[in-house]
């Protein structure tokens, strides 16, 4: 694997409509995120992702763009973007954008186009076309938001008329195969590199590639809607390789950016062709953990995660990874619950077991990513009706719920647990009024345990989340440490024992033991190696470095609950 410029940074996702409002609002904008870079700078963060902030009618939350060069007037003005750049390059940061081109909104430009005249120009510009001869849609694909994929073409309603839209029918598809589509893609992508855009994070993009001719690829239901989810569709979409290659030597290339696919189900077998030496994408993201347990029939029907999962799943990926490229290694993001809700069990999730999950996913190999609110432990909403659901997905799987016989009740627990809006309620910045996020009224409501859970109270508590995720990354950048904690091989420690999540970073010169006894009781285990220097320990507040080491007996360790150690050791 060559070394590339931002293995060894740290990278940190905002979502804009909910992290700073500086103008009172109720809605998070760009001059908030400036006003904040100092923060994040002093966290220890060098790469920003900010979620999509270009106009768009927000009907999926800005993933639906009206217009990709310019910014919402709710989130701030394309000048504000201008600021933004200068100030993270003067502070060594870069920043990276959300590239939604798997669809667009329909009220981009080129979609009232279409529809204006669906058999000219802009027509080819997405997927129009005719439905079955009784008047139905052209198959039976199921958007991932509910219901069919297909639309009527507005304006077009008597006639047979239909487009695609694999998300929301807000959100019709773009049609990749059209070539002139794919060169105002690249123009857009070049604009905003050209602008100083240190890269992108690429949504939804495996979606490109559709099984053609459409009408050709009806399924067996999977549901009783009678309908199939895309992803079967995408098994038979073969060629992706094609378009993703040609963005990737159009763009990303000659700027020697940093290009994040949101991949799933990637072969192993391709994962060279997508993150290798030369892959379309600098780095995906791994999503082992994310889509552990998920069901076809609905989140309603997904197993809950164990520790012992969580630590296979985290394991299979790193080994997949090993000499081929390199992870993006996530907790949480935008369309998941809290990773400290999710990944500790419930009533467990105390500071120092967040600080424990956090260690794990941040030591490992790849680029951390870390999601706004993560670093202080925000945990999810307990919702008290389905009434405060805002995400049009967590409202779908409701009803999928419902229509599977659960009750109300029954099926607000299950969305609560994995509603998108867990990670979207306002920062927590202090336990004044709305958390400090607006002086106005949030578009979303805060979670009540800010008054608890904020960035101010923890700035000033040593031993809190927030510094222990300082002590994570400034342990990344020691340059005593930087190359093992980059680049070292990951190898399992002790990798049967039940609720213990060990392993070792084994740099050229150095191996550097990460462990942690990932369940509320203390637990004795015999180490394989001999512990040289203790570099942090969360039962010990978060400074890096202790003199004193953890505590043997007969050459066997006893960690204390949710203890967490990274050390260097002496390999036996
Ligand atoms: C991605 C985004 C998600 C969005 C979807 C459609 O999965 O992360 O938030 O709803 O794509 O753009």
């Amino acid at each position: 694997m060559k070394k590339k410029w931002w293995h060894d940074k740290v990278a940190y996702q905002i979502y804009p409509k909910s992290f700073y409002d500086s103008n009172g609002d109720g809605i998070g904008d760009i001059p908030g995120i400036i006003s904040k870079l100092d923060y994040l700078k002093d966290l220890g963060v060098d790469i920003i992702w900010l979620s999509p902030c270009f106009c768009s009618p927000l009907a999926d939350q800005g993933y639906d763009i009206s217009d990709y060069y310019n910014i919402d007037p709710r989130f701030g003005t394309i000048e504000d973007i201008d600021v933004l750049l200068e100030e993270a390059k003067k502070r060594d940061m870069y920043i990276l954008m959300d590239l939604v081109v798997n669809h667009c909104s329909d009220e981009h430009e080129w979609f009232e186009k279409a529809c204006e005249d669906p058999m000219g120009e802009y027509g080819k510009f997405f997927y129009i076309q005719n439905g079955k001869e009784d008047g139905s849609e052209p198959n039976n694909w199921r958007s991932y938001f509910g219901g069919s994929a297909w639309d009527k073409l507005p304006g077009h309603e008597e006639e047979n008329l239909y487009y695609l839209h694999l998300f929301h029918k807000k959100q019709p598809d773009l049609n990749w195969e059209h070539k002139e589509m794919r060169e105002e893609v690249y123009k857009m992508i070049n604009w905003w590199l050209d602008k100083g855009l240190a890269g992108f994070r690429i949504d939804a993009i495996i979606n490109i590639k559709k099984a053609l001719p459409v009408e050709n690829y009806s399924y067996p239901a999977d549901r009783d809607d009678g309908l199939v989810r895309p992803q079967r569709m995408l098994k038979d979409a073969v060629g992706i390789g094609e378009f993703l290659g040609e963005m990737h030597e159009r763009t990303f290339k000659p700027h020697d950016s940093f290009a994040v696919g949101e991949v799933f189900d990637v072969e192993k077998k391709d994962l060279p062709e997508f993150i290798g030496d030369d892959g379309y994408f600098s780095s995906m993201f791994d999503f082992n953990e994310t889509i552990f347990g998920s069901s076809d029939k609905g989140w309603y029907d997904a197993k809950k995660i164990t520790p012992d999962d969580y630590k296979r799943c985290c394991f299979e990926s790193q080994a997949e990874m090993d000499g081929v490229g390199y992870f993006s290694n996530i907790i949480e993001n935008h369309d998941e619950p809290r990773g400290v809700s999710r990944y500790i069990p419930e009533g467990e999730c105390t500071p120092r077991a967040k600080k424990l999950l956090g260690a794990m996913n941040f030591l490992l190999k790849g680029l951390p990513f870390i999601y706004q609110g993560q670093e202080i432990g925000m945990e999810n909403v307990v919702l008290e009706s389905i009434d405060q659901v805002d995400d049009i997905s967590t409202l779908d799987e409701y009803q999928v719920a419902k229509n599977a016989g659960l009750s109300d009740e029954e099926a607000l627990k299950v969305v609560n647990f994995f509603s998108r809006d867990n990670a979207r309620t306002p920062m927590q910045w202090t336990d004044k009024a709305q958390a400090g996020f607006t002086t106005g009224t949030p578009w979303l409501y805060v979670n009540p345990n800010y008054t608890e859970i904020n960035v101010a109270a923890q700035e000033e508590d040593p031993e809190s989340v927030l510094n222990w995720y300082k002590a994570l990354i400034s342990l990344r950048k020691n340059p005593e440490y930087k190359e093992t904690v980059v680049y070292g091989d990951t190898v399992p420690v002790l990798e049967d024992t039940h609720n213990l999540m060990a392993y070792y970073r084994k740099g050229e010169n150095q191996t550097i033991l990460v462990i942690g006894n990932y369940q509320p009781q203390a637990q004795t285990v015999e180490l394989p190696c001999e512990i040289e220097k203790v570099l942090l320990d969360n039962t010990k507040g978060v400074q890096n470095e202790y003199s004193e080491l953890p505590a043997f007996k007969d050459g066997k360790l006893t960690l204390e609950g949710y203890q967490t150690i990274a050390a260097v050791v002496k390999e036996a």
